[in-house]
Parts: C-alpha cells; sequence; structure tokens
C-alpha cells in the first residue's frame, strides 16, 4: 500500500515551488500558523515531586512476585510480569512494580482490564500527575497511530517525529514514569521499541564516559511544539523551552548513571561549539540506533500495558502503514526530579563488576576460613581449592 502525502495541514505545502513540484521549506517563523498562536498556560517553575515510590520498596519484590511471574525479555532491558491483573495490586506490590521498572527500564503487560478512570487512580500512586503540552484533559494523553512516511515528513517539518526520546525531557521536571495502554491497535504494524539508557552509557568507551559525564544537553520543546501546530494542528498549551539539563544523570533510586541524550528532543551540548556539539549528537544517534544489545521491541495488543522510567529508556513508535485511526492508546504520566549527576555513582556494569568482585573477595575470606578445617579434616592442599 503506497503511503500517503506528508500532511496537507503543513505550511511548507502552501508554496509549491515551480521548478521542483515539491514544496519550499520556510522557516517556522514565518509559518503564520505558529507565529499567531498564543499558548493559555504560563511556563512551569521546578517542583519537587513527593519521595519516589520505590524508595518503599522490598529489593526482593515478594508481595508482587508472589501473584506475577517475571519473564524478562532480554538481558538489559524489559520484563512481561505474566498472570496478573494491574487493578488487583495493592499499594506494597505497587512500589514493588516501581522498583522493578527502575531496574528493568520497561514493565509490560497483557489482557489487562484497566479503565482509563482506574488508570488515572493507579498512576496516582507514583506521584503527581504530569500534563503533556498537547494534553486537553489535566489527566491523561491519546497516543493516535500514524502512517505517514517520516523520512519525508522530516523535509517538511524540523522535529524528528518518530526519533527515539524520553516523554517530554525538556521539562524542568521531566517525567519519571509512563504507563501506555492500548485500547484500539491494529493486528500488525504500531510496535514501540526502548533501549536502555543504562546500557547506552556502559557502552560508551570509558574516555568517552567521563567526557560525556563533563557536559549539559540541550532539550528543547521548540521543534515539537511547532510541529504540533503545523503538522497536527494542535494548540500546545504552553510556550515552548530549552532546558539543560546533564548530559549522563544519577537514578535517584538505584543510583547507578544513565545516558539522558536521546535526539528526539537534544538539539546539541551547551558546552561545546556548534561543529563538535553536531558530531558529537550525530554519533550518539548512530549508538542509539546500532545498540541492539539494549533494545526491546513491544508488540501490542487491545488491553496490553507497558509502564516505563523515562529516567533510564528511550522509546519510539516503529513507523509502518497500518490505518492511522486503528491504533488509540491511553497515556498517564507523573513528574519526576530534576535530573542530576551525582559525580560518585557508578554505572551500571561498574556495579555488577564491583558486586562480583566484593562477592570473589568475600567467598576467598569465606574459603580460607573453612580451608583450614577442610585441610585439616582432608589433608587437601589449600592451593588447590
Ligand atoms: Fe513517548
Amino acid at each position: 500500500m503506497a503511503r500517503p502525502q506528508p500532511k496537507d495541514s503543513l505550511e511548507a505545502y502552501k508554496h509549491i515551488s515551480p521548478d521542483s513540484g515539491f514544496p519550499t521549506i520556510i522557516h517556522p517563523h514565518f509559518n503564520p500558523k505558529i507565529a499567531a498562536h498564543i499558548p493559555p498556560d504560563p511556563l512551569r517553575e521546578e517542583i519537587i515531586p513527593p519521595k519516589d515510590r520505590a524508595f518503599f520498596a522490598d529489593p526482593e519484590k515478594k508481595a508482587l512476585f508472589s501473584v506475577a511471574k517475571p519473564v524478562d525479555l532480554t538481558e538489559s532491558i524489559g520484563t512481561e510480569l505474566q498472570g496478573v491483573q494491574l487493578s488487583q495490586l495493592n499499594g506494597t506490590q505497587l512500589d514493588e512494580l516501581a522498583a522493578l521498572v527502575n531496574e528493568r527500564g520497561v514493565v509490560f503487560f497483557r489482557d489487562q482490564d484497566l479503565t482509563t478512570e482506574k488508570q488515572v487512580e493507579l498512576f496516582e500512586h507514583f506521584g503527581i500527575l504530569d500534563k503533556h503540552p498537547a494534553q486537553k484533559d489535566q489527566r491523561h494523553v491519546t497516543i493516535k497511530g500514524s502512517n505517514a512516511d517520516w523520512r519525508d515528513v522530516s523535509n517538511y517539518t524540523p522535529w524528528p517525529n518518530a526519533e527515539f526520546h524520553a516523554d517530554t525531557s525538556f521539562e524542568i521536571n521531566p517525567p519519571s514514569y509512563s504507563l501506555l495502554r492500548m485500547e484500539e491497535h491494529p493486528p500488525i504494524g504500531g510496535d514501540t521499541a526502548w533501549v536502555s539508557q543504562y546500557g547506552l552509557y556502559d557502552a560508551l568507551s570509558d574516555h568517552l564516559k567521563k567526557f560525556i559525564d563533563s557536559l549539559h544537553a540541550v532539550h528543547t520543546s521548540r521543534l515539537q511544539y511547532d510541529t504540533i501546530i503545523d503538522s497536527w494542528g494542535g494548540q500546545p498549551n504552553r510556550p515552548p523551552i530549552d532546558t539543560h539539563h546533564p548530559a549522563v544523570r544519577t537514578h535517584p533510586v538505584t543510583g547507578l548513571k544513565a545516558l539522558n541524550v536521546n535526539p528526539g528532543f537534544v538539539i546539541g551540548f551547551a558546552e561545546l561549539k556548534k561543529a563538535e556539539s553536531d558530531a558529537l549528537l550525530g554519533f550518539l544517534k548512530l549508538h542509539i540506533h546500532s545498540a541492539d544489545d539494549h533494545y526491546v521491541r513491544w508488540k501490542w495488543a487491545v488491553g496490553s500495558v507497558a509502564m516505563w522510567d523515562n529516567r533510564v529508556t528511550i522509546h519510539r513508535v516503529i513507523p509502518g502503514n497500518y490505518p492511522p485511526n486503528s491504533r488509540t492508546g491511553v497515556r498517564t504520566t507523573v513528574f519526576g526530579e530534576k535530573p542530576y549527576l551525582d559525580p560518585n555513582s557508578e554505572s551500571r556494569e561498574q556495579r555488577e563488576r564491583r558486586l562480583a568482585e566484593e562477592k570473589v573477595v568475600k567467598a576467598n575470606g569465606a574459603e580460607k576460613t573453612n580451608g583450614i578445617a577442610i585441610h585439616e579434616a582432608k589433608g587437601t592442599d589449600l592451593g588447590a581449592s
């Protein structure tokens, strides 16, 4: 099936070049639709969100795993919880779910009986509900499908629509958790992919880790703002912003470092010159798109749910040819802390290595103590044990 043309609503489509027959690209400031829009709400101030629920969880998650079977989908990221209805979880189990999401990045469920009302109520357990700039309802946002060819759309609108992103990472308090529940879905197409920012950070060389640790990424909502108006025909509820966040952040609960760069909203690095910044961003885009070992792709069905941690993952919908009206999801999101980097924090691999070394030291210590007893009892050589 041939894809339709990029949206006729795009201002560029009103300015067709007589030479090529294709739209000319015009700077958004000359786009009257964008220039004329006055957002009704003011810019946001920083807030201190309530303490993350994962702090209250039993690290072994006994209450959650007594009712749900965890099945890890890849080594690095993604776990499916089987045999459980989210609507039936109590507060203790939800806290443990938050801890699992912190560690595994994204947790999936199938055949859920959640309603929108119950989803909102459940998600309020995790914090203060965020409101997307394009969101009408105060409590949730509707996520639709799309069958546009985004490689083509990108010629006429500056925001990379289908790129990997963490939800609204440009906010001063970007969201911690998001939950998406699918109400309508085509039998094929519209999958979502997530990549682990713990894993992406670990996959860098130690030299580059150190360099990126020292940078701030410039996250912007400007490009999406223009696209909301020009391509989606929407009316953003607050003005666009640029925010400088640490390019590597520390997760408040796990204490682990994660890359905090996504090509959907990051346009550069505050400390670098433009050409340096573009080159690093280009490299990180390749790094993200080639990280199959830190990637999980989820095939949705009606009633499927994904809950993810925007602080340690990025995601994108896989563009496709399915009818766009056949895909509708309801997303709820809560505010997270202002991102920070604790210079003393360690990465996931560094922690695993440290714990493994500590285990060996402990085992050796125990062996030495036990070894004397064994040696005396069996007369074996300690050096061979
Ligand atoms: Fe998203």
